[in-house]
């Protein structure tokens, strides 16, 4: 073969930093989860994020197209081999109403570069860990519920998931049920590891066994009676918070107002921490 021949040969079109797409899977008609291939030599702590995305349309004038990147939490824990994520569907978002039509076999961008705020270094030791989340806030959850570290450095660990309808929490209920069999946690953390977790979702807008925001069930004390623990305290509670950005400062003011716990960073760590949940 000469490079002449070479040169001629039609080119498959790659897309800069590209993954290739192994799993879908449709939740609900808002909500979608799936699994890339994992850079090489991509080394991220459980908790983070990465800016994911697709390639845009051409732009006419210009005849080039931009990537559209958002941030992603991470849903897989940091030694899995594949990259999970977890998403909303809106119509007319400029990613997510592409990105809900991935199939196995197709690329994404992902960016390997994680960062964030929900890890274990920028909380300081306590007894107890609580993980706050409203709709795909949860993803960063699932990669931390799957981190032998959040086990390791907490007695119980505590998750409250707030969702519109009862559909949209099965996500998080399927995953924290396959803890149990969890073979990497079984081996390095111990048979009965899970007993140390306490699942508390609710809905605000669907019947479901527990109705309410988490917000207004704390103020009221009624999740703190049903999960049969004080409210929170500096002493032994660390929390972390991933929702929607009403959710991240209602409770972060009930956090430093009503319950004294200060908020920490890589840089700084303390009792609690906030990230946002991606919107498109
Ligand atoms: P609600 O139905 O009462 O608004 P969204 O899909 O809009 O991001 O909301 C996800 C969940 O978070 C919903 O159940 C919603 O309840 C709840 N939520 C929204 N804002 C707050 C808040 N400030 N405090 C607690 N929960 C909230």
């Amino acid at each position: 073969v000469t490079d002449a021949a070479v040169d001629t040969k039609p080119k498959t079109p790659t897309l800069p930093d590209a993954q290739t797409v192994t799993e879908v899977k449709h939740w609900t008609d808002r909500l979608f989860s799936f699994k890339v291939s994992r850079p090489a030599s991509l080394r991220f702590r459980s908790g983070e994020f990465v800016m994911i995305g697709l390639m845009g349309e051409v732009n006419e004038k210009t005849g080039k197209a931009k990537p559209i990147m958002r941030a992603y939490s991470i849903a897989s824990p940091s030694w899995a081999e594949e990259m999970e994520f977890y998403s909303i569907k809106v119509e007319d978002g400029p990613l997510t109403s592409k990105l809900q039509h991935i199939e196995p076999g197709d690329e994404i961008i992902l960016r390997p570069k994680p960062v964030g705020t929900l890890v274990h270094d920028a909380l300081i030791p306590g007894k107890r860990i609580w993980f706050f989340a409203t709709g795909t806030g949860f993803a960063p959850f699932a990669s931390l519920l799957r981190e032998p570290e959040t086990y390791e450095k907490f007695d119980e660990i505590i998750i409250t998931h707030t969702c519109r309808e009862a559909g949209e929490l099965t996500y998080g209920a399927e995953l924290i049920e396959s803890l149990k069999d969890d073979e990497l946690l079984n081996e390095v953390i111990g048979e009965g590891f899970w007993k140390k977790i306490k699942y508390y979702p609710t809905t605000t807008r669907e019947e479901s066994p527990k109705m309410g925001r988490i917000t207004d069930l704390m103020k009221s004390g009624e999740a703190f009676a049903d999960l049969g623990v004080e409210p929170l305290k500096p002493e032994t509670d660390r929390a972390m918070i991933c929702g929607n950005l009403a959710f991240n400062l209602e409770l972060k003011e009930m956090f430093e107002e009503t319950y004294g716990l200060e908020e920490g960073a890589n840089s700084k760590p303390a009792h609690f921490v906030v990230e946002k949940a991606f919107l498109d």
